[in-house]
């Protein structure tokens, strides 16, 4: 069998693995926010307060750290007066994102989102709509969720329902405002957010306010419209979408192509970080990464399809080296959400009428959740490589069969490993520098045909296991990692 060693170095820590490097993303688009999260306290659909059961528990279960909403191109049409009060009364309005038109009746509004995360533990992200809205409509937004003074409108939360203050902390400046947000040019975002960000700051402390990046060339404009007042922005936006062959038919060249999301990722980060560096006058504080839509976006996830597609084993190993990279370069990147959580583009979960399924990425999310809070800690790969197509990377070498991510928390290191071969099995020695491990304390893996996944009919066919990781000595534990695997090894350390 192939053989490769993954060292982990305990005593170079990269920075602490934020939680909300986990986060999703919910859009009123297809059948995510409605169907997939919403359905109405009438539905036949076993629900609480109008959000599906099975959906609720599925991500109570997974932990969710964050969820932004309700856009995407969504959130520069959306007013959220539209989804606030006595749901018989709210406004039935155009609502559109992606070339698609819904008539949106507002049932999934404010409320019942910060309810939805409350109960699956989820930080709420608030997309507002700078596009088509005004300062003043999102301010109000800002006040009617977060306001304690005796105010009316904090009044009208409270005849809604909600007599505390909601503490929506994390607030998206717009959505590619660059694109379907308004076909701005950098120079204009840079004036539009200025004006935004002033008031918004104005009416409530502690907000965390996203601005919307783009590409090299718009970021670098951005920051140097903002130059002067770049205290406003607490993360810059950067969304990426990949994609190679199609869901399911793909050849064995584009299965390895996909295999790079994490190093064309890795290419985002690391361009955004130096352009933020070299902006950034004031030491002490600087702007993080927000990849707030990121994931596999496949050919047939089209207007046509509300954006569903097949979601393999290939698509969560891929997602692997995304996260990873987050990981690694968790001192920059602050927040990340994958798009999107219910039957659009990547998903955690899928929803037929009242059948739902966990996707493949929902297991990889599971694998990844011990690492939330915990200190990343450098990784070195020696193993076997492949030639894959470059997807967008820049001159790219060889690709590393095993690539792998480990963190420290509570006396114990997790190891989460990846093989992405398509049909090897490898053999894997963990190593520890300056560090002694025990016996594991948890081994699971996530393994399958790539092209494998689940359905109404076959729900648990590609799901987390327990796996089989071995003590070889007091600094180093062997497993075999099966072809286009994700395993997560739990040791303790002294
Ligand atoms: O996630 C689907 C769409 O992709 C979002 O609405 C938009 O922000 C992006 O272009």
């Amino acid at each position: 069998m192939t053989e490769a060693n993954v060292v982990v170095v305990p005593d170079e820590p990269l920075g602490t693995i934020s939680p909300y490097l986990h986060g999703q993303f919910a859009e009123h688009l297809g059948k995510c926010s409605n169907e997939g999260l919403w359905v109405g306290p009438d539905s036949a659909i076993p629900n609480t307060n109008g959000l599906r059961n099975d959906v609720l528990d599925a991500l109570r279960q997974l932990r969710v750290s964050m969820l932004r909403w309700p856009g995407g191109c969504y959130a520069d049409l959306y007013h959220w007066r539209d989804g606030i009060g006595p749901r018989e009364k709210r406004p039935k309005v155009l609502g559109e994102s992606c070339g698609l038109r819904v008539v949106e009746d507002g049932g999934l509004g404010t409320h019942e989102f910060v309810w939805l995360c409350r109960e699956i533990g989820a930080e709420p992200y608030l997309a507002g709509n700078l596009g088509s809205g005004s300062p003043q409509e999102m301010c109000e937004w800002v006040r009617y969720c977060n306001e304690a003074l005796p105010t009316s409108i904090a009044q009208e939360r409270a005849e809604n329902g909600h007599p505390e203050p909601m503490n929506v902390r994390y607030w998206g400046v717009g959505n590619e405002n660059w694109g379907c947000g308004g076909h701005y040019d950098a120079e204009g975002y840079a004036k539009e957010f200025r004006r935004f960000a002033t008031f918004l700051r104005r009416s409530c402390d502690g907000l965390q306010l996203v601005a919307c990046g783009f590409d090299d060339r718009w970021n670098a404009q951005l920051l140097e419209g903002l130059r002067n007042h770049l205290w406003m922005i607490d993360h810059l936006s950067i969304h990426r979408y990949y994609k190679s062959g199609s869901a399911i038919g793909f050849t064995e060249p584009e299965y390895y192509e996909l295999m790079r999301a994490g190093e064309i990722v890795e290419r985002d980060v690391r361009a955004s970080s130096e352009l933020i560096r070299f902006y950034s006058t004031d030491k002490g504080r600087k702007v993080g990464i927000a990849m707030d839509e990121w994931g596999v976006w496949h050919p047939e996830a089209t207007a046509s399809s509300g954006y569903q597609a097949p979601s393999t084993l290939r698509d969560a190993v891929a997602a692997a080296g995304v996260l990873n990279t987050f990981h690694k370069w968790c001192r920059d990147v602050t927040l990340a959400n994958m798009a999107q959580i219910v039957n659009v583009l990547q998903v955690l979960i899928q929803t037929d009428g009242a059948a739902m399924w966990r996707t493949p990425t929902y297991w990889l999310f599971w694998l990844y959740r011990v690492h939330q809070g915990a200190t990343s800690l450098r990784v070195d790969v020696a193993g076997p490589t492949v030639e894959a197509p470059p997807l967008e990377v820049p001159r790219p070498g060889p690709l590393s069969l095993i690539d792998a991510t480990a963190s420290e928390k509570d006396g114990a290191v997790a190891v989460t490993v990846t093989n992405r071969s398509h049909d090897q099995a490898i053999d894997v020695r963990l190593s520890f520098v300056h560090k002694t491990v025990g016996e594991p304390l948890g081994c699971e893996v996530l393994s399958g045909r790539p092209n494998g996944v689940n359905s109404a009919d076959a729900p648990d066919s590609i799901r987390a296991i327990q796996g089989i990781a071995t003590l070889e000595s007091p600094k180093s534990i062997r497993l075999s990692a099966p072809a286009c695997s994700v395993q997560t090894v739990i040791v303790p350390v002294a």
